[in-house]
């Protein structure tokens, strides 16, 4: 399955293209851009030292929720596009998280050496400049930004390329290759799509739209998933 910002609309955390989202209060290439990173790295601390503190805020809801419950009945893995770790504290065990993780840390000299990446701990929430990775180089937020390689997505084809059941949540679909992994979806296999509103869906393959948001959607598609009992 795929998740984008959406699923975590409902635990306050705004989206990014929706017109309170937060590509209007803030230009992208400022900060989530590796260009903005060499002009500014002082600018792009602060800004996801404060998405950082945020996710003390905030709580799962009832869609990662049903989500991770569903790992009872079903082989599950989470593609996600979300920075925030509210699937791992909702309780779903297997997560792919293309876009990085805000938790995390690296070296800006050699952002993908797993050597350097380092989960931050709750009292570690803000980063400074002049902090050192293990390499020596300033510290920097583990996230895939504009300009950047995605290491995580031959992962994802694999992962989406054997999947029964697709299910694609709250997100856009204006991000590649994120976006691009609908194409990987094997055309046996069921397509859900829970999203309120339309969305560009560029596949080709035939889906169904549960017109939802993510929690209410999620009640949903379990009636779906559950249909033959
Ligand atoms: P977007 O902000 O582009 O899209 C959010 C989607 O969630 C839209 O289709 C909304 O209609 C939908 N949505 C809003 N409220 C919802 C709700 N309550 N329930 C379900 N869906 C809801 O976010 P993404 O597609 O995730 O990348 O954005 C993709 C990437 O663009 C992000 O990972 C980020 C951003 O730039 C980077 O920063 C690298």
């Amino acid at each position: 399955m795929l998740t984008g910002a959406g699923i975590s609309a409902e635990s306050g955390i705004s989206t990014f293209r929706d017109s309170d989202g937060l590509w209007e209060q803030y230009k992208v290439e400022d900060v989530a851009s590796i260009e903005g990173w060499y002009k500014n790295p002082a600018l792009m601390t602060r800004f996801y030292n404060e998405r950082r503190k945020q996710l003390l805020d905030v709580k799962p809801n009832e869609a990662h929720r049903i989500l991770a419950e569903l790992e009872k009945d079903f082989d599950v893995t989470v593609i996600t596009q979300n920075v925030d770790n509210l699937h791992e504290r909702a309780g779903s065990s297997k997560i792919v998280h293309l876009h990085g993780e805000l938790m995390k840390v690296t070296s800006s000299l050699d952002p993908n050496n797993p050597n350097f990446i380092r989960m931050l701990g709750e009292d570690e929430l803000e980063v400074q400049i002049g902090d050192k990775a293990a390499d020596g180089s300033q510290v920097r937020p583990f996230i895939v930004w504009f300009g950047e390689a995605v290491p995580e997505i031959e992962r994802a084809v694999i992962l989406t390329s054997q999947a029964d059941i697709y299910l694609v949540i709250g997100t856009s679909l204006n991000v590649y290759p994120a976006a691009g992994l609908l194409n990987y979806v094997p055309d046996e296999a069921d397509i859900y799509l829970i999203d309120p509103k339309p969305v560009p869906w560029n596949s080709g393959k035939r889906f169904t739209h549960i017109m939802k948001g993510a929690s209410e959607g999620m009640k949903e598609l379990k009636q779906y998933l559950y249909k033959d009992e």
